[in-house]
């Protein structure tokens, strides 16, 4: 029998949400289109983040271009590190993900294992290509991004981004000035992302070009507290921390603790309240839009599961009939990895002078150094360089004292690169002084959100199946049509009322369908698939005395109300 997946996906063709991309030229995988049903909802669902994040947690929202030239995502680490083990049949060519080809094949977790751990998983079981039976060649690094050129020749090398936030982290010194450099402040980013996946065969759930909503949260690097904290702290959430994933002797169910966001942060499971209050965020936003909260759970990452950038992860995960718990947002502390990463590599100072309540008295040195640099620099090292010594702390200050005056040089060491700093004269005092703040390259909290699959899981979650009818209970707020009109029959006049009640509902600025053909029955019964919440029937009554029927869908009822409480009665429905 079909699972919900294909139940799902096959209402969603036909009702409108949901098409295979290049369909007439064979598809390819890891696409997706969104037809018109299925645009809307996505749009109602984008626009209730936006509720959140935007309105009431006060990001400002940008748009960056989705090409990105190679230096940023070089420095962004992603050149280097956004990779996936990849396997290749000797015979075929079919090339597979190599954890998920052994996870197939034999009862081995392959999180975290390196490249030659798999490489030897798949030797020494001697798994062989699933398409022809050949046998595959050594692991190899597969970098996702899409590579492209920008301007003729393709003499400039960049990618379609892998995420949208590296938007936001390039322009953080134009931010900074535009949030007047205060701390903390929220920037968000929706818009398409693209990873050219091995070979994705789990249809809308891992695709080669999706949508994100990413919110960067900039923090003081000391202070991970949050103001609202207090709001959010007795939430109770389905935690699934990484200690307990690993203990063999806990079964799966025991591996989840509910527990208060505030116990979560107490006892240490939960790093911090910035984490633990997008968490809430998180679910508050997904309960909005109507996913089923019990088919919810949040899943700390793995120590080595970890993207390249984070120190801590928290997905959220939601529960689908197929494929089980699938990660659809995740909540990341990124640290400063991605500011540092960009200082250094573009030799701007991405620090944010923050001022203190009260100006603090410290000791401090007093330099004059006439320095000189050894070897070929370029005026961008130099940046490099003069950033680097105007940031050295005390400690540092002294060190390179000492070492000047006992060596007459001194290594300044910048990521991979080193720098001899010679010094012919040196002055220097120890002095006292007032400072009224502090240069500090901030933290980021990052909740990251793949539109896609919540769209998809959504929709799952809405599909329900009775006896006579299938139909999609979506909350009104996200359901793209909210109101479908009816004439009973197509004479006396029902038509015009029910054309003008629709007319009326849309200047009103709700969607609303006119429908005349077939029994009033079939009628109810499309609105019901396609998730529309309310069915308008002008009938002959109507003609009496000026009143309708309105029918829900979830519980078929109707109730009788004046024409003209209509736009104000439907309004108030779909808040
Ligand atoms: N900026 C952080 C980041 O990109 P991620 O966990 O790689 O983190 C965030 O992606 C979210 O984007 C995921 O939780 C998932 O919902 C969605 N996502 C990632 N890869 C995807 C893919 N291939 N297809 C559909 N959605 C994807």
């Amino acid at each position: 029998s079909e699972d919900k997946y294909e139940k799902v996906m096959d209402l969603a063709r036909r009702r409108g949400y949901l098409w295979s991309s290049f369909e007439i030229y064979g598809g390819i995988a890891g696409f997706v289109d969104y037809a018109p049903l299925g645009t809307m909802l996505k749009n109602n669902i984008i626009n209730t983040w936006r509720k959140h994040y935007i309105v009431n947690e006060e990001f400002y929202e940008i748009e960056s271009p989705t090409i990105t030239p190679y230096e940023v995502l070089k420095a962004s680490g992603h050149v280097d590190n956004f990779t996936d083990p990849m396997v290749e049949c000797k015979e075929c060519l079919e090339s597979f993900r190599a954890d998920h080809i052994i996870e197939e094949n034999i009862d081995i977790d392959t999180e975290g294992k390196t490249l030659e751990e798999l490489d030897e998983l798949i030797k020494k079981y001697n798994i062989r290509c699933p398409k022809c039976g050949g046998e595959f060649g050594d692991v190899k690094k597969y970098n996702l991004m899409f590579l492209t050129s920008i301007g003729p020749g393709g003499k400039r090398t960049g990618y379609m981004r892998p995420e949208t936030a590296q938007g936001i982290f390039i322009q953080f010194r134009r931010l900074a000035s535009f949030f007047r450099n205060k701390l903390p402040f929220g920037v968000a980013q929706i818009g398409k992302s693209y990873r050219n996946e091995i070979s994705p065969r789990q249809g809308v759930i891992r695709l080669r070009e999706f949508t994100q909503a990413e919110a960067e949260f900039f923090v003081h690097p000391n202070i991970k507290n949050h103001k609202r904290f207090k709001d959010v702290e007795n939430d109770i959430i389905p935690l699934l921390p990484a200690d307990r994933q690993m203990d063999e002797t806990l079964s799966s169910e025991e591996k989840v603790i509910n527990m208060s966001l505030k116990d979560a942060v107490e006892k240490g499971i939960i790093r911090h309240e910035t984490i633990a209050y997008f968490v809430a965020i998180t679910k508050r936003f997904l309960m909005d839009i109507g996913i089923d909260i019990t088919k919810l759970r949040f899943r700390q990452h793995l120590p080595d599961e970890m993207a390249h950038y984070a120190i801590d992860c928290w997905d959220a995960e939601i529960y689908t009939d197929r494929f089980g718990w699938i990660e659809c947002v995740g909540i990341a502390d990124r640290t400063d990895y991605d500011l540092k990463a960009h200082m250094n590599h573009s030799g701007v100072d991405l620090s944010v002078f923050v001022e203190y309540d009260e100006p603090k008295e410290i000791e401090t040195y007093d330099i004059e150094l006439n320095y000189k640099v050894v070897g070929k620099v370029f005026k961008k090292d130099m940046k490099l360089v003069e950033n680097a010594l105007n940031n050295m702390n005390n400690t540092e200050i002294e060190k390179l004292v000492k070492e000047l005056n006992e060596n007459g040089k001194y290594i300044l060491k910048i990521e991979d690169k080193e720098f001899e700093i010679l010094s012919d004269y040196l002055k220097i005092n120890k002095t006292k002084k007032k400072i009224s703040g502090e240069k500090v390259l901030p933290h980021v909290i990052e909740p990251s959100y793949g539109i896609d699959r919540i769209t998809y899981c959504l929709l799952e979650h809405a599909y329900n199946e009775e006896e006579d009818r299938t139909y999609l209970k979506l909350k009104p707020q996200v359901a793209p049509i909210k109101v479908g009109v009816f004439p009973l029959v197509n004479k006396e006049g029902m038509a015009e009322i029910a054309m003008r009640i629709k007319d009326n509902l849309r200047k009103n600025g709700i969607i609303a369908e006119y429908d005349d053909s077939g029994a009033i029955g079939r009628r109810y019964m499309r609105m019901d698939e396609v998730g529309t919440p309310f069915c308008i029937t002008v009938d002959g009554r109507t003609l009496e005395d000026g009143t309708i029927t309105i029918r829900y869908r979830d519980t078929r009822e109707q109730i009788r109300i004046k024409i003209d409480e209509v736009i104000n009665y439907i309004k108030n429905n779909i808040k």
